[in-house]
């Protein structure tokens, strides 16, 4: 569904976004694992601000396709948040259920400023608003892998980000 060439132009321009916005501070930059780890890797090294990295364990989906509609969060950033700027950084917004249970936690501990960076938006099975402040991607509804997103944790080596086939 995406070239890796694709997702490479895409992470420089929102690398030239966060540049742009975060000159001069120190951001913290949390990704939620696991998925997040391949675009975290990607983005980090095309900034050139002084940053801080954290990374967070949210889960709702388990080993299935479908999420439980209950979200964890099974481990928080180990870097104080109060204070700072942080940007929360993810592969994928599907439902949003992860991402806005991640953000409400952030927000109770006092950033400075919270702003959420996404590769990928899959916005018709939105069940809860999440305002992406910094966007890769608008992909249509079909089960993604690769570049970190997985099915039953397989294929999130692959370069490309693909579309896995329907099971019939
Ligand atoms: C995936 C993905 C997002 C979330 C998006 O994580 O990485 O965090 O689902 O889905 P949502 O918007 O419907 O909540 P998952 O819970 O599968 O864990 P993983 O990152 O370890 O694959």
């Amino acid at each position: 569904m995406l070239s890796r060439s694709e997702i490479d132009v895409a992470v420089r321009r929102l690398a030239g976004e966060l540049n742009r916005d975060y000159r001069g501070k120190n951001p913290l930059l949390i990704g939620i694992l696991k998925g997040s780890f391949v675009f975290m890797a990607d983005l980090v090294r095309q900034l050139d601000f002084p940053l801080e990295i954290d990374f967070a364990r949210v889960s709702s989906y388990g080993r299935g396709r479908q999420t439980s509609g209950k979200v964890r969060v099974l481990f928080g950033p180990r870097c104080a948040v109060q204070g700072r700027d942080v940007i929360v950084v993810e592969d994928i917004v599907d439902t949003g259920l992860s991402v806005s249970h991640f953000i409400a936690y952030l927000a109770k501990r006092h950033p400075a400023s919270l702003k959420l960076c996404a590769l990928v938006d899959k916005p018709a099975r939105r069940r809860v608003p999440v305002q992406i402040d910094y966007l890769g991607f608008t992909v249509p509804d079909k089960f993604l892998v690769g570049c970190g997103l997985d099915w039953d944790e397989k294929y999130r080596n692959l370069p490309d980000i693909c579309a896995l086939e329907d099971e019939e």
